[in-house]
């Protein structure tokens, strides 16, 4: 076949932001070169369309079979993820992976919960605060403390450091303070569940499977441990991953059924990675989905295969045989 590879490099974005890991969820040349290799050693042509107004310009002249996606869009709008699906869908050229409304829905993390909460999946108690005038207004009376506080449309951690949790309500409102301002979006101040990290990697479509489960320990104990950006920087150093996590049973039940229902509830496709924090009691808490997860080395989608045996190439064929599935129109050429 012939696969357009559409992605979105680090070096490709031109904007100026004002913080420091604004392109933190854009690929890198060895992410493109490692999909490129996979799909190649399957015995497909690569046709590299990148991202924004290049792939734009790419697509039109062209002829792919299929598009291989893992751009994740230009701007801060809650919606970018969504924009390459879109061009897509609108000359029909199938491509791999979850469609616009899926994808933006995904980045947005308050709406995410909604829909998650009323399939009655468990997730932590949260306020969103628009803008300063509604952070003036906040009424925090019963608010459980400590918080998390995090932009309400973000990925790869960004806006997460160790300075996001707040332990009372003037921490809380610097916090808050700083992030609608320098991510220029709203933001999320969240209940602070106290205990293990765990993602969960979800494949295939009509049934979806759950790959694994995965939980990320901190080498060393700390008291509030966060998988904040400066630890998924240093992650080699900083935390051990444990896959297939070892959980209790029920706690692995729970965590396979939520992960299920929250795939079909926001009409995921082909492939996803959920995280949760579990209370001391066993209670798994959904944090977020990610519909358009990671695929370069050392994404947490990546390791967890890699731990369960799988190989990037592997993993890569999956999740094309798994869009494959959807478009029988493709099998063969
Ligand atoms: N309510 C919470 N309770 C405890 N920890 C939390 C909570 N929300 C976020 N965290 C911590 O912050 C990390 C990042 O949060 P989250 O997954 O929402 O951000 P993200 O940027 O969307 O992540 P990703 O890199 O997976 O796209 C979580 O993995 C977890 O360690
Ligand atoms: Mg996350």
């Amino acid at each position: 076949m012939r696969i357009g590879l559409s992605f979105d490099l680090k070096t490709a974005i031109t904007e100026r932001h004002a913080v420091e890991d604004a392109f933190e969820e854009y690929d890198s040349p060895e992410t493109v070169a490692i999909i490129t290799a996979a799909l190649e050693s399957a015995g497909h042509q690569i046709v590299r369309l990148g991202g924004g107004a290049q792939l734009l310009d790419n697509i039109r002249r062209e002829k792919v079979d299929i598009v291989f996606n893992i751009a994740e869009g230009r701007g801060n709008y809650r919606s970018r993820e969504a924009q390459v699906p879109s061009v897509l869908e609108m000359l029909d050229i199938p491509y791999t992976g979850s469609d616009p409304q899926c994808l933006a829905i995904g980045l947005d993390k308050p709406v995410t919960k909604k829909l998650v909460a009323a399939e009655g999946v468990s997730t932590p108690k949260w306020l969103l605060i628009m803008d300063e005038q509604e952070l003036r207004l906040t009424n925090w009376e019963g608010f459980p403390f400590p918080v998390i506080i995090k932009p309400a449309y973000e990925g790869s951690s960004k806006g997460i450091r160790l300075t996001s949790l707040a332990y009372n309500v003037s921490e809380a409102e610097e916090e808050v303070s700083r992030i609608l301002a320098d991510y220029r979006q709203p933001v999320m101040v969240e209940e602070f569940i106290d205990g293990d990290e765990v993602t969960v990697g979800v494949i295939g479509n009509a049934p979806a499977r759950v790959l694994g489960i995965m939980r990320v320990l901190p080498k060393k104990k700390t008291e509030h441990f966060v998988y904040s950006l400066e630890v998924k920087r240093d992650y080699v150093n900083l935390v051990d991953y444990e896959c297939p996590a070892g959980l209790a049973r029920d706690v692995l039940d729970k965590l396979e059924d939520s992960s299920l229902k929250a795939f079909r509830a926001l009409g995921c496709r082909d492939f996803s990675r959920i995280d949760y924090r579990i209370s001391r009691d066993g209670m798994p808490y959904f944090i977020e989905i990610n519909p358009l997860p990671g695929l370069g080395s050392y994404s947490d989608l990546v390791i967890m295969a890699t731990m369960l045996g799988w190989t990037h190439a592997g993993l890569i064929q999956a999740v094309l045989d798994a869009a494959l599935t959807r478009y029988p129109q493709c099998v063969g050429v």
